[in-house]
């Protein structure tokens, strides 16, 4: 007979798997948008391109103009393909995003730790992924003996992916711009009497007083198009201060760094 400990186990793979594999198809979801938009421009620009040739069809030669518009169907029809792919894994994706959010909103019992500690890597090795340049010592200190804590792991998990892309892209940023520097990120979980404490602390580029004052305004972003849509702070102060009646501390100095501390009420 399974004891009611092997069935607790189980169901916390089980989620620990689901929190996974949302964040890779989360992550997933975006280089793959981009390869189907750019295949839907690059169709459009083959339209364009057969136009100048139709209106200088005089100046070619038969056989050329053949060659061409062969050429041209070619092109057409493998952009179609990688267009047409490209929606099937989005949608294999999308499939993967439901499952694995079917219980949103779940209150569950979570080792917060484990769990930070997950998102924190997932974060860093995205980063790596995208920008080849891109290297940071990571500090960790997770309070030993910490109880399991009723959060939704799906949220939560979100909104600590999201401030560590924040803080790789701001150490990741400052690279670009000095010299003898050591971009770091320093993260903890500790109890603060009846809270637990998520910090991130990164040593990057700080934050201004305009961007301060905007943080949390839906598509206020700093970032070039593509790196950022300035959606990140608004969703993470939803789950942690609406979802889990928390709130969010952050302390920026421009050119030193910031730190962003999550402080959630420990639940019986
Ligand atoms: N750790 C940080 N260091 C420096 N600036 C930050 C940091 N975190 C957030 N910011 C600033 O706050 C802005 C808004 O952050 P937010 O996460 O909401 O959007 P984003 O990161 O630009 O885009 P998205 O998260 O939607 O991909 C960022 O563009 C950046 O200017
Ligand atoms: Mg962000």
């Amino acid at each position: 007979m399974e004891t009611l400990r092997q069935q607790l186990q189980k169901q916390e793979k089980l989620a620990a798997l689901g929190i996974l594999s949302a964040g890779i198809a989360h992550e997933i979801q975006n280089p793959l948008n981009f390869v189907i938009n750019f295949s839907k421009v690059s169709d459009k620009l083959l339209n364009d391109l057969t136009e100048i040739v139709e209106d200088n069809e005089d100046k070619l030669p038969e056989d050329d103009r053949e060659e061409l518009q062969d050429i041209v169907d070619d092109l057409k029809e493998n952009l179609s393909k990688i267009a047409e792919h490209g929606e099937r894994a989005i949608s294999i994706i999308r499939g993967i995003l439901l499952v694995s959010r079917g219980k949103e909103n779940e209150f569950l019992p979570t080792d917060v730790c484990k769990l930070v500690k997950e998102y924190v890597w997932l974060s860093y090795h995205a980063m790596r992924a995208n920008q080849k340049d891109f290297n940071a010592s990571i500090r960790e200190d997770y309070e030993n003996g910490l109880p399991m804590m009723m959060v939704i792991p799906q949220d939560l998990s979100r909104a600590v992916l999201n401030v560590m892309n924040n803080a790789c892209y701001a150490v990741w940023h400052k690279t670009k711009n000095r010299q003898d520097y050591q971009p770091e990120i320093a993260v903890s979980v500790k109890k603060t009497g009846d809270d637990i404490a998520i910090a991130i602390a990164d040593n990057g580029e700080g934050m201004n007083d305009e961007t301060k004052q905007k943080l949390y305004d839906n598509f206020f972003t700093t970032k070039p198009i593509g790196l950022g849509t300035g959606l990140g702070m608004g969703i993470t102060r939803d789950i942690i201060e609406h979802k889990h009646g928390g709130r969010i501390a952050f302390e920026s100095t421009e050119g030193i760094g910031t730190t962003f501390t999550f402080i959630i009420p420990i639940k019986k």
